[in-house]
Order: C-alpha cells, then sequence, then structure tokens
C-alpha cells in the first residue's frame, strides 16, 4: 500500500519493518530515491513537529520539498482538498503529506488520485506516524511489545493518538489501560472495562503517555481550571514517585506544562518527550521510503548504505 492513512490497515509485520527501518536511520543508514523526487506538505491544520520533521525527513531523503502554506494558496479563493491534490499531482508533486481537521478527509482521495498521500493527522481520527514513532520510542527502551501495560491518559474522546496506539499496540501485545475525566473517555470504540482511576493507572504502567488537553475541540471550553486538572488528572511530581522502577513519561506535546503534566517533569530523566521528537524524523524516513520504494516498483533497500 503506497497510502498511509490509519494505524489499523498496518498489518504487524508492515509495522515491525517501518519500526526496523527507522531504527536503520536512527543508526545512520542512508537511503535515497532512484531519481529526483518531489514532496508538499499541506497542513490545514497548526502544526510544529509533524510538518517540520516530515520537511527533515524529506530532505534528508533527497527529495525536493515544494513550498505549500494553505493560508497563501488557492485553498483561499475556495479551491476544494481535492483540486489542490490534483493540481500538485499534475504539476508533478509525487508525495502529499497531508494534515486536516475532517476526520477521513482521505476518503475523497483515495482511488481517484495516483499520488501517495501520508496522513499527518485527520480530525479526531488518526495520526499514524505519531503513533510509529511512539512504538519506536517504546521499543527502544523495552526491546518488546509484549506483557507491557501502556496508561493512556487525559482527553481520550479527541485524541487522534490515542486511537491509533490503542489498536496498535493492542496487536503488538501489549495491555492498554485509559484514566482521566470519565467524561472525555470514548467507550464507543474502546474496552470500557479498561478505564481505571488515574492513581492506580499511573502506578501499573511501564509507560505513562499522556495526552494533551485540547481545548480547541472543547466545545465548552474550561469544564477543568488547569490547576483542577492538573490536580485530579495530571502527572503531578507526587503521583510520578508513585511510578514503577524503569516506566517512562511520554506525550505527543505540545504540553500544556502544569496541566497534563508538572512543569519539572517535561525533561526528568524518566521523560522521553524530546525522544519522541527525535525518533519522529525516522519514522517519517522509514514511511516516505515504504511509499517512495512501492512507485519505484518494489526495490526494498536498493539504493542503502549506511555513512
Ligand atoms: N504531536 C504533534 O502532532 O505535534 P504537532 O501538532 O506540533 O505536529
Amino acid at each position: 500500500e503506497k497510502h498511509l492513512l490509519t494505524t489499523n490497515e498496518l498489518k504487524v509485520e508492515d509495522i515491525h519493518q517501518i519500526l526496523s527501518d527507522a531504527q536503520k536511520f536512527a543508526d545512520g543508514m542512508v537511503w535515497k530515491p532512484e531519481r529526483q523526487m518531489f514532496a508538499a506538505n499541506l497542513f490545514f491544520e497548526a502544526s510544529t513537529r509533524t510538518k517540520s520533521s516530515f520537511e527533515v525527513a524529506e530532505r534528508r531523503l533527497g527529495l525536493e520539498v515544494i513550498p505549500f502554506e494553505v493560508s497563501t494558496s488557492s485553498v483561499q479563493k475556495g479551491e476544494t482538498l481535492y483540486d489542490t491534490v490534483r493540481t500538485l499531482e499534475s504539476i508533478g508533486v509525487n508525495l502529499i503529506v497531508i494534515r486536516h481537521q475532517q476526520d477521513r478527509y482521505f476518503d475523497e482521495l483515495i482511488g481517484s488520485v495516483n499520488t501517495p498521500i501520508i496522513n499527518g493527522g485527520d480530525g479526531c481520527g488518526h495520526h499514524p506516524t505519531q503513533s510509529l514513532l511512539d512504538l519506536m520510542t517504546i521499543y527502544q527502551e523495552f526491546g518488546r511489545f509484549q506483557g507491557l501495560k501502556i496508561a493512556i491518559i487525559g482527553d481520550i474522546c479527541h485524541s487522534r493518538v490515542a486511537r491509533s496506539n490503542a489498536d496498535a499496540l493492542t496487536r503488538l501485545g501489549a495491555e492498554v489501560i485509559f484514566s482521566g475525566p470519565e467524561e472525555w473517555f470514548e467507550s464507543n470504540s474502546l474496552d470500557a472495562s479498561k478505564f481505571m482511576p488515574v492513581d492506580y493507572a499511573i502506578q501499573q504502567a511501564d509507560v505513562v503517555m499522556l495526552l494533551r488537553v485540547q481545548h480547541e475541540r472543547h466545545e465548552q471550553k474550561g469544564s477543568f481550571t488547569a490547576n483542577e486538572y492538573h490536580s485530579q488528572f495530571g502527572l503531578t511530581v507526587e503521583r510520578e514517585k508513585m511510578m514503577k522502577a524503569g516506566s517512562i513519561i511520554m506525550h505527543p506535546a505540545p504540553v500544556n506544562r502544569d496541566v497534563e503534566i508538572a512543569d519539572s517533569l517535561v525533561e526528568c530523566n524518566r521523560s522521553r518527550i524530546f525522544k519522541q521528537m527525535e525518533n519522529g524524523v525516522f519514522v517519517r524516513m522509514a514511511v516516505l521510503k515504504r511509499s517512495i520504494e512501492i512507485l519505484q516498483g518494489g526495490n526494498r533497500n536498493e539504493n542503502t548504505y549506511t555513512e
């Protein structure tokens, strides 16, 4: 499959292959496409990490990155997503990364466009490259997924990261538990029997994965004050002391300091928050390589050498 839209579509062996390539890139592997290729990053929603790390990944693979900003494009004249993608495809862009506020925006594109589409996040739906970089970070730490307990804590109903990770981690053999405000849990698509009080979840977990409170997606803004959220559901300095030996803290970022996590814990010994961002570049290189290899006709690992 040349596209990457959700983690659900990736088989366990595909996930392992991407993580293996990502680790090789982290260890210095150099891989380039056989011919000149152009990439465009279409971000209809704000981003720092995903957009910048895709751009670094593309440049490290030797791709030409087409400057594209929604705010100065013909999207402002009413051009649709479909016409924007078809236009870039006609001009000769070979790979398109898209972040869009609409859940499953890609459904209208797949089958109608030839260019590989890589999902950089759709509404409250999926964020597959975030999930893959989270998996890479966990695997680097523990060397396995089987038997690990991962606590996903916070704004679960608005989190594309929660759904992507719960699906992938469960299939890889980890146990995923949830915590946070009960009214922000979505029992429709997630296992309600795995919802636990926050202190219990933090004590049990090998990985405490905190989610950002997505103020922009809450209709009734501020149902908790920052202090209320932090003391009831956040990783406070006191709760960190209850964590298991060897357990780690993750957060997809951006972080609301002193809301989901105490300011002093963001860069503590247990925290892998900046490691996750570092791994994001390598995972995105691996995902781009996978799509390019399909465009080139399946020459896996050709053009590979180590610096
Ligand atoms: N984690 C993440 O997706 O961050 P950005 O919104 O900054 O891309």
